[in-house]
């Protein structure tokens, strides 16, 4: 069985990925070969193809942060003889971290959740890291109530997008930072917008003049700051990404361990406010089977929420999974309105 898959060779442009083909070793036991139906253009590829991802792997590597396929084959039953919980030709989705830019994948069919029939593929795949990231900020890192007031930055990307529309479901009030291309979409979404050009502090005091519950905050750098002051009490700050720090020379592990280290003094502060930095893989080394079932457990209630309509699958743009260079291209843009994802 072949596998055609995109690599990127080192740092570089987005057009400096190329497509391979070689031969792929068959799923040994507990693993499953997944025909990759689609596959996600994640923030965290612009930090990668820039040396800056806190923890990738050495260049060359196969990037692609999640997937959904079609279960195409299983391996060897292990020494136990054990039934596998996935079948042949049931669609699955996978949190890989890389390697999910190809056509087919090699998994541990643990790791494999199943999608609900009624849920197309492209919009299976924009729930997966964004859904589950979204999903545990809203519901295990802050735990905001309905009626509520939140702030979300980026509101339009892939995880902000799909952020407001679990949080406005349940009749929390969002306000959104995004630039204007993206206001009228998120009006539609139910979010309040706010350039984040302009003065975000001074915006979000006039719509929440006791502060909000909870932001989340994905740019890290200098506005961390503006982000916790912005806090009612006894609200938490949800810190996740470093963006603005993506074209920072210089070791990538510096910039999240300051972010690090500022969120631990503002929680020792007397203030009646909390920060928390989420990083989705915490637990997944020591605690595997935890995790595993924690992941079963939150996409798929994601995942329920699209099959029933009550959020939307926020599609920016789809591209062949071999013009990839063009897709993290776009991505790069500015301005895209939700998830971009790859085709085989
Ligand atoms: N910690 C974790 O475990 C974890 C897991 C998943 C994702 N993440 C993080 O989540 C973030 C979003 O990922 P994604 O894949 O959803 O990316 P994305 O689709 O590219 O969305 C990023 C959004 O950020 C907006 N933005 C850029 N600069 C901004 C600023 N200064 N203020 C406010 N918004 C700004 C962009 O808006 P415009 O295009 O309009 O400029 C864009 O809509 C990334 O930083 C990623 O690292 C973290």
């Amino acid at each position: 069985m072949q596998v055609n898959e995109v690599v990127l060779p080192g740092i570089g442009e987005p057009e400096s990925l190329s497509v391979r083909t070689r031969e792929l070793p068959g799923p040994g036991p507990g693993q499953a070969v997944v025909r990759v139906e689609a596959s996600g253009v994640s923030f965290a590829e612009q930090q990668m193809r820039r040396g800056k991802y806190y923890d990738q792997p050495a260049f060359p590597f196969v990037p692609g942060y999640d997937l959904v396929g079609i279960v195409e084959a299983i391996g060897p039953a292990g020494s136990g003889g054990s039934v596998s919980p996935v079948q042949l030709g049931e669609r699955v989705a996978a949190l890989t971290k890389i390697g999910g830019w190809a056509d087919r994948v090699v998994l541990e069919i643990a790791d494999l959740v199943p999608v609900p029939d009624g849920v197309a593929p492209i919009d299976a795949e924009t729930a997966v890291v964004n859904g589950v990231t979204a999903w545990r900020m809203l519901w295990r890192s802050a735990r905001v109530r309905p009626g509520q007031t939140i702030l979300v930055l980026g509101a339009g990307g892939g995880v902000g997008s799909t952020l407001v529309q679990l949080a406005t479901h349940v009749g929390i009030r969002v306000i959104g930072t995004a630039s204007k291309s993206q206001h009228d979409r998120l009006r539609e979404l139910g979010v309040i917008p706010v350039d984040y050009h302009d003065d975000v502090r001074a915006r979000v005091r006039e719509l929440a003049p006791d502060g909000v519950a909870a932001v989340f905050d994905h740019v890290g750098g200098p506005g961390i700051t503006d982000s916790w002051h912005m806090l009612a009490r006894g609200g938490t700050l949800v810190s996740y990404g470093t963006a603005a720090t993506k074209n920072v020379p210089g070791n990538p592990r510096l910039p999240v361990l300051k972010l690090l280290a500022q969120l631990a003094l503002w929680n020792l502060l007397p203030n009646g406010r909390s920060t928390t930095f989420f990083n989705l893989w915490a637990g997944k080394a020591r605690h595997p089977a935890r995790y595993r079932a924690e992941l079963r457990e939150d996409l798929g209630q994601v995942f329920a929420l699209l099959a029933d309509g009550s959020i939307t699958a926020q599609v920016a743009r789809t591209f062949p999974l071999t013009d990839a260079g063009a897709a993290l291209r776009y991505a790069e843009s500015g301005g895209v309105a939700g998830k971009v994802v790859l085709l085989p």
